[in-house]
């Protein structure tokens, strides 16, 4: 079975908003410092608009620093500080840095890798999810902090734990090995539909029972498959378990407060299949980070906040946490641009936050993280990093009216899912060249620069009412996904596939009959042979395109080819199709990686097709989306270049004041957002 996906998004947070306006803050650690600091951080905060900090996160060893024996009297101390200041707490349940007196007294908690070496403590994370001694005590714990601070005004919202997952995702010890088998036995009931699903006549690995199932340990050369892939998923399902535990605490004492947790829906994290959790939470936060290297950081980030906006259902969210400059744990820690922190802040925004936080309120002077950077830096106040805070928190102190808006609905849909990205990454594949979200990036991309606003939903949502659905890769797609797709069409929408969609079942068995199984009546296309490319090679297309990486052997009995390859392992054969029907809808079909300019060229045919427009004509460089809420709508522009840019919109500028006119110019790397029809 699993955990159920997809479905209704979450339970919507009826309840106030933890702040009036855009929220702002940070993590804030104030056991790291002496107390005496405490008065000059509130006395900051305040100069810098902030309204909420993240308090306590890593705080278990300085609460409870013996079992049972509490010291509350610093955190009394601080949240009472905090509000007299006006400052409201997102309070933390500690379980993500449990003490080293539960560590000692329970080394079995700490996790195994697959190599079946035990970390120990010393760091964070270093529990093993089914451990149950962890399960008790986070949730004895999360009962303490509840009780204690669940009724002070301070408090507006629960932060529970800390990016489950981050270090700990895999834990092959036995407590693990025992509840993947429990997990198994629910999933399946019979070991017998194990062996089918899993397919253990190959190499003789058949199961008498499921007592004799392990996790996938290190072995001898690939491991099975379908194993792999349960184990992913159980791995996820017990994160989840562990949410819902002390999610079900905090609700039982604090039903007036909304439950979030940190999720990591940035760069190539995917050890959760996210949609299991969001039907537990009231509000959905992230976590994001640039990597500083990337020149399209920008494109990066805002493909991130699109896939959050989808988990959420479209409903505002919480950035959590992002850095004021530099982190600390990438090769080269860039510091960030003068003006990048607004720009970044504000992308978020534009695509659906009603929050920016940032990791951490003031550097770290000891420990692992003194080098991340902070709001306020170890040059103190009187620093330009502060005097940007300051100025970041006046900003949005300006936008307040946006909250509660939505980005507008967008006609395009981008599917991706967790479950396909753990297949996918499966071992001996046709290609290591393929990867997972690759090519669903490029197609963001080339919508981004487009200026064409997408919506970046998981595969099982509901795609009703999209005239556009781009499916890349999506290798184990949903099984009713094919009808939902085909509905798309047959309403007259345009549905774009890509090569290596829709191969698999659920247990990773190829759907038999020609490629892709899943999609061969909407496409209109058989595939009888994979032909990835040697490394780096590319071939040529007849319309003049490059492919990269992947190319296929196929037919397209139902379906008009559009582009051939002239030479390469296919050649003579079609690499882009397109399958009309009555209507004027069509099921397009890609079987290569196409270069840069010629995907582009695509995607705008395909979009054109289904009459979707930009938000507004725009040069390249220039984001510009809309949200729309109850009292009005406003359009935010942010210029990626070292160009001014004309924006063609007209409204009041919220960030630099005044008027903008239509062709009124965005300057170099900064930002407007215009309160549009004032
Ligand atoms: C996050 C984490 C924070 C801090 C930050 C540094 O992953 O939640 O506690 O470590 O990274 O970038």
């Amino acid at each position: 079975m699993g955990r159920p996906r997809g479905g209704d998004p979450m339970t919507r947070w009826a309840g106030p908003w933890p702040t009036d306006g855009i929220a702002y803050g940070a993590d804030y650690n104030p056991e790291q410092w002496p107390e005496e600091v405490w008065a000059d951080d509130v006395a900051l905060m305040r100069q810098a608009g902030v309204n909420l900090v993240s308090l306590g996160i890593f705080s278990w060893g300085q609460l409870e620093p013996e079992e049972g024996r509490f010291e509350f009297g610093w955190l009394d101390r601080i949240v009472d500080l905090l509000h007299e200041a006006g400052i409201g707490v997102d309070l933390a349940t500690p379980s993500a840095a449990p003490p080293v007196w539960l560590h000692l007294a329970h080394p079995e908690m700490l996790p195994v890798d697959a190599d079946g070496l035990r970390y120990t403590h010393g760091s964070r994370e270093s529990w093993c999810v089914s451990s149950p001694v962890i399960r008790e005590h986070a949730t004895r714990i999360a009962r303490v902090v509840a009780e204690r601070y669940g009724h002070h005004p301070a408090v507006r919202m629960w932060h529970v734990s800390n990016e489950f997952a981050c270090h700990n995702g895999r834990c092959y010890c036995d407590v693990s090995a025992a509840a993947f088998r429990d997990w198994l036995a629910a999933r399946y009931a019979d070991i017998d539909a194990l062996n089918l699903a899993w397919g253990t006549a190959f190499w003789g690995q058949r199961y008498a029972s499921f007592e004799q199932v392990l996790p996938p340990r290190r072995t001898t050369t690939i491991s099975n498959p379908g194993q792999t892939l349960d184990f992913d998923r159980f791995s996820s399902d017990a994160f989840v378990d562990h949410l819902e535990a002390e999610a079900a605490v905090l609700r039982e004492v604090t039903p007036h407060l909304p439950v979030t947790t940190n999720y990591m829906v940035m760069g190539d994290f995917h050890q959760i299949d996210y949609t299991t959790t969001t039907p537990l939470l009231d509000i959905v936060s992230n976590d994001h980070y640039l990597k500083a290297d990337d020149p399209r950081g920008w494109a990066e980030l805002a493909f991130s906040a699109d896939r959050l906006r989808g988990l959420a259902g479209g409903d505002p969210w919480l950035l959590m946490e992002h850095s004021t400059s530099a982190v600390n744990w990438q090769p080269r820690n860039l510091a960030k641009e003068p003006g990048e922190m607004l720009r970044n802040s504000l992308q978020h925004v534009a695509r659906g936050a009603d929050g920016v936080l940032f990791f951490q309120w003031r550097q770290s002077r000891a420990g692992a993280e003194k080098y991340h950077s902070g709001m306020v830096p170890h040059a103190g106040a009187d620093s330009d990093r502060f005097r940007e805070v300051v100025g970041l928190g006046a900003t949005l102190g300006r936008l307040a009216e946006v909250r509660g808006s939505v980005v507008e609905k967008a006609r395009v849909a981008l599917l991706w899912d967790t479950q396909a990205w753990w297949a996918t990454d499966l071992e001996a594949h046709p290609t290591v060249d393929l990867h997972y979200l690759d090519l669903a990036r490029r197609l963001h991309g080339a919508l981004l620069d487009a200026g064409v606003v997408v919506d970046v939903l998981p595969a099982t949502s509901d795609l009703d009412g999209y005239d556009v659905v781009l499916v890349p890769t999506l290798y184990l797609a949903p099984t009713d996904l094919s009808d939902r797709l085909a509905a798309v069409v047959a309403h007259g929408g345009h549905v774009l596939v890509s090569y290596f969609s829709g191969i698999v079942d659920e247990s990773d068995r190829v759907l038999l009959g020609g490629y892709p199984g899943a999609f061969r009546d909407l496409l209109g296309v058989r595939v009888e042979e994979f032909a990835p490319l040697r490394e780096n090679g590319t071939v040529r297309l007849s319309d003049g395109a490059t492919g990269e990486v992947w190319t296929e052997r196929f037919t397209a009995a139902d379906a008009e080819v559009l582009a051939t390859y002239t030479d390469g392992p296919a050649a003579g054969g079609p690499a882009i199709t397109r399958r009309t029907v009555d209507g004027g809808g069509a099921a397009w079909y890609l079987s290569t990686r196409l270069d840069g300019p010629a995907l582009a060229a695509l995607v705008g045919r395909v979009v054109d097709a289904a009459g979707v427009a930009p938000v507004v004509e725009q040069p390249g460089g220039l984001e510009v989306v809309r949200r729309t809420g109850e009292s009005g709508r406003w359009l935010f522009a942010l210029n990626h270049t070292d160009a001014d840019l004309p924006l063609q919109a007209v409204g009041v500028d919220l960030v630099g004041g005044g008027t903008h006119g239509r062709g009124d110019l965005v300057p170099a790397r900064g930002v407007v957002v215009l309160r549009e029809g004032a």
